[in-house]
């Protein structure tokens, strides 16, 4: 847990948040215990911005891994930022409900469920 921590926090030291200033970063687990980072990567258009969170998934897609085991998120201010809709679809489907472990840099976290966060989601169980 300290490992996956500390990664989602350097990850968020790469953050592009030129716009917003507001740095996050994120560590994914694999099912081998590999860790696969991503931070936010703001674009001058704003639209074309990616959380962190979609980072670190496409790339560990991308390396071939397939099933998870938990994600970290951290964030600077007070209240533990979650992750925003677009990334909460994105993580069930490919992690489906995995454990989500919020952090911020004044060492508070939170662990919660997926499922917590995304209550009733549509998944491809709805295209059979
Ligand atoms: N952001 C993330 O990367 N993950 C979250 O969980 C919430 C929001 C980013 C997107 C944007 O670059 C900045 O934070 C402000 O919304």
């Amino acid at each position: 847990m300290e490992e996956l921590i500390r990664a989602a926090l350097r990850a968020r030291g790469n953050a592009h948040a030129a716009y917003s200033g507001f740095q996050v970063g994120a560590a994914l687990e694999d099912d081998a215990g590999r860790l696969h980072t991503g931070c936010n990567i703001e674009n001058s258009t704003y639209g074309l911005t990616v959380c962190a969170e979609r980072v670190a998934v496409f790339k560990a897609l991308s390396e071939g891994a397939r099933a998870f085991r938990r994600i970290a998120v951290a964030a600077g201010g007070d209240i533990l930022t979650p992750p925003c809709g677009a990334c909460r679809q994105i993580l069930w489907e490919f992690c489906r409900d995995i454990e989500v472990v919020l952090v911020n840099l004044k060492g508070e976290r939170e662990t919660l469920r997926l499922s917590a966060l995304l209550p009733r989601p549509f998944d491809d169980s709805f295209l059979r």
